[in-house]
């Protein structure tokens, strides 16, 4: 090594490295913390009943149901598996095809009136809110049973809005045991038989 190349590093500054520092006490303590606390709370609850979303389980929430006043059948469910696609989540329908739900006067009348629709189906024109529909709406006589047919009315008819009465079961069967399968209703037939909406 000659002097030359001595001075010349002594001329440069020491090789820059990455400074360590050690991961603070306090965020380590943290870390302990949360993981006792994750564990412990995992393992305390081994074994214990799973719970819903609000703290009650699904047979707990089926009691209160039946017990204020309702059939146990969950109106709102009926509603979005076979009513939604066609009336909309909204209950406002869809302009020129579907008839809203919300604040029609067919639903919100005599009950006899909806009840004939969802059981026996609906074709031909209908006035809805004013405007008028020409479509078919299928019967749901088959598919649901009685007591789900008042419950989805009874739903329908306290939504977005609406307040009429609930629908009883009995006012389905009375209509059943009148009209069995009679095939869809027209807006006419519907008004003849039960007056104007
Ligand atoms: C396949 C689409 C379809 C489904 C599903 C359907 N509807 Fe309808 N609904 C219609 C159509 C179309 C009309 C209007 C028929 C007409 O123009 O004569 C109608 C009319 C009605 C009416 C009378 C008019 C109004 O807007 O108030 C009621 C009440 C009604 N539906 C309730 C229901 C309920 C409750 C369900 C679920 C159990 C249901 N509908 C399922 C298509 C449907």
């Amino acid at each position: 090594m000659s002097q030359n190349e001595h001075r010349a590093q002594r001329r440069e500054a020491p090789e820059p490295e990455e400074g360590a520092r050690g991961v603070p006490k306090i965020v380590i303590a943290w870390i302990l913390v949360l993981l006792v606390w994750g564990v412990g709370y995992y393992s305390w609850q081994i074994g214990k009943p799973m719970l819903g979303g609000d703290s009650r389980s699904a047979p707990e929430q089926v009691v209160a149901n039946t017990e204020s006043g309702g059939s146990g059948i969950d109106g709102g469910a009926i509603y979005n598996a076979q009513c939604s696609a066609c009336h909309q989540a909204t209950g406002q329908g869809i302009p020129g095809a579907f008839p809203p739900l919300a604040e029609s006067e067919w639903l919100l009348a005599d009950p006899k009136i909806a009840v004939s629709i969802v059981h026996d189906g609906l074709q031909g024109p209908i006035e809805v809110h004013g405007a008028t529909f020409a479509g078919v709406m299928p019967p749901f006589g088959g598919n649901l049973s009685n007591a789900e047919i008042a419950a989805v009315l009874t739903h329908v008819r306290s939504e977005w809005g609406n307040d009429a009465s609930s629908v009883d079961v009995d006012l389905v069967e009375a209509h059943e045991a009148e009209y069995g399968q009679r095939g869809p209703w027209t807006a006419e037939e519907l008004t003849a038989e039960f007056g104007a909406p």
